[in-house]
């Protein structure tokens, strides 16, 4: 199958980031949210990062111009009509991402591979909402994503191999390295991720360190190369969130139960880096 116009639903941190690389590997690219605002912030991400590759002699104006041209902004989810191939990248919420999905299904023509970005929900329950479970699938980008190399790709359990083959040749395209991982709750990235995060913020809400202590051990004692509390901010702890919820009530174990500072967090909206404000200040 032959993917020359690839469509992004959800233009946040992950979804420019997933155009951009998708744009700069030469696809044009459909960039869809719910409104004008929102595909505008991430066009001007995009913008911004091309625009520092260009600075650093990355870059010609040239090709930046020539991206960017690649990239068509959409609040219209019909836009989608015209993608060889979707990857939606909206909000982590259930409900939000079936009802994309259902729309998705009645949009896009039946060939049309539906990738969703995911980082927790089962992809069989996504494939459900659709008549094509078999071209559904998990193709997870990290952030920041023009930067990190993995994609996680997960494979429902009727999602089938050409499927799995598209997806991972569009990974490779896109300069990144793929990963295979079946699918239950948190995949392999945030069924390890996720509670280590949770077990951070469980230390800071029990007195055990504080902010700068506990992610001073975890990068000088671990070597991480960020600790898990400035990379929360930088996931979104909603995103953490929600992430834990799935994993809770996917395995149905206390041990990943969210810590109540995570919820406290974000029902007061620190959301972390995107929102100005988390474990972290960022003004
Ligand atoms: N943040 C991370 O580190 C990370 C990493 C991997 C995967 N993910 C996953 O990627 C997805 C997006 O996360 P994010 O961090 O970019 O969130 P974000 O909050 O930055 O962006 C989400 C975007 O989705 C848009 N949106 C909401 N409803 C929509 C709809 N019906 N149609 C189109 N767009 C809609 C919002 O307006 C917003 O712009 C989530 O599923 C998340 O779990 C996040």
């Amino acid at each position: 199958m032959d993917v020359k116009t690839f469509g992004v639903v959800g233009a946040g941190q992950m979804g420019n980031g997933i155009a951009q690389v998708a744009a700069v590997s030469g696809l044009q690219v459909i960039m869809n949210d719910i409104n004008d605002e929102f595909v505008q912030k991430g066009l001007k991400n995009i913008t911004k990062l091309l625009t520092r590759s260009v600075d650093k002699g990355k870059m010609s104006e040239e090709d930046k111009i020539a991206i960017l041209g690649r990239i068509q902004t959409s609040v219209d989810l019909k836009d989608m009509a015209k993608a060889d191939f979707v990857v939606e990248a909206a909000i982590e919420r259930e409900d939000l991402k079936f009802q994309i999905f259902r729309d998705l299904e009645s949009i896009c023509p039946p060939e049309v591979i539906l990738a969703t970005n995911t980082s927790s929900i089962p992809i069989g329950r996504i494939a459900s909402q659709t008549k094509r479970p078999d071209k559904v699938i998990g193709m997870h980008f990290m952030n920041p994503v023009p930067v990190m190399k993995l994609v996680e790709i997960i494979r429902g359990l009727a999602t089938s191999d050409e499927t799995l083959t598209v997806t991972r040749d569009l990974a490779v395209k896109f300069g990144k390295t793929p990963a295979e991982a079946s699918d239950y709750p948190g995949f392999i990235s945030n069924r390890i991720l996720l509670p280590m995060i949770n077990e951070a913020i469980y230390c800071l809400y029990t007195g055990v360190g504080n902010c700068e202590d506990i992610d001073t051990v975890m990068k000088l004692g671990m070597n991480h190369p960020m600790g898990p509390l400035a990379l929360a901010d930088l996931i979104g702890l909603d995103t953490c969130l929600a992430v834990m919820e799935t994993l809770y009530s996917g395995f149905n174990d206390s041990k990943y139960r969210p810590c109540p500072l995570l919820r406290k967090y974000v029902e007061a909206g620190w959301l972390g880096k995107k929102s100005g404000k988390g474990f972290y200040n960022y003004d």
